[in-house]
């Protein structure tokens, strides 16, 4: 049963490619995809770039070209929840898209035919917050904070709000939870490929589960925040949490 292991950049990707057993290189749609073995795995490694339509784009190329049976995803996130800080682990439970508006013919952030949120798969995910939880522990997974008075990074597992904006102002930030709080959805991350992914997961009956690292606070410091963590922290990080994934 083939595992596809999606990120939208080659750091948040990690060490991965050069970990595969009997690596074989396969470009499609101008990507390249990655087939191999680890740890008695059939994966396929895929980078879709950045945004929804991309990240849509390569995971159906995924479901339907390479027939893989799982999906999974791993990358990095601006935190919005409260108490979700730089270097923690969120684990999503659930996908909005934040930038979906049909109203007032539909309710805002519902995608038609689809409902608001879109759930990940429960033991999929299960398995990844394990992985998740023991990579934050581990010396290659762990973030050290620049301060040694800051505390330890933590991992959350919750709902999840992708849509293409980076999002980087404390304003926007704040705009954006707070609406959403409003109407009871307590998103604890934004990133900007999930939900698209977990859509094209539920058409094809695919099994969908994603972890992101928290790069930034999506404020306005996160255009700086954001290069420096993906440059230093997003691939080691990543590698812990699938490679303990595979071995669970
Ligand atoms: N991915 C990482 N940080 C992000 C941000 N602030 N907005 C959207 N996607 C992100």
């Amino acid at each position: 049963m083939t595992i596809a292991i999606l990120s939208a950049l080659p750091e948040e990707q990690g060490g991965l490619v050069q970990a595969l057993e009997a690596p074989e290189r396969i470009e499609h749609a101008c990507r390249s995809f990655w087939r191999g073995r680890l740890y008695g795995h059939d994966l396929v490694l895929a980078l879709s770039g950045i945004g929804k339509v991309a990240a849509a784009s390569t995971a159906a190329t995924l479901a339907e070209r390479f027939g893989v049976r799982r999906m999974l995803f791993t990358g990095v996130a601006g935190g919005v929840g409260q108490g979700v800080r730089i270097g923690d682990t969120v684990v999503a439970s659930e996908y909005l898209q934040h930038d979906m508006d049909a109203s007032p013919i539909f309710p805002r952030w519902e995608v038609p035919g689809h409902g608001t949120r879109l759930a990940c798969d429960r033991q999929l995910t299960a398995i990844l917050s394990e992985a998740a939880n023991r990579a934050l522990t581990t010396t290659e997974g762990s973030f050290s904070p620049e301060s040694a008075a800051a505390p330890a990074a933590r991992m959350h597992c919750g709902l999840m709000a992708s849509g293409d904006r980076f999002v980087s102002t404390a304003a926007e930030s704040q705009r954006l939870r707070g609406e959403l709080l409003a109407a009871g959805h307590d998103v604890l991350a934004v990133e900007m490929e999930g939900a698209a992914v977990a859509q094209v997961c539920r058409d094809h009956g695919l099994p969908f589960a994603a972890v992101r690292t928290i790069s930034d606070r999506a404020d306005d410091s996160a255009h700086v925040d954001f290069p420096h963590f993906i440059r230093h922290v997003a691939g080691p990080r990543a590698d812990a949490i699938v490679h303990g994934f595979l071995r669970l």
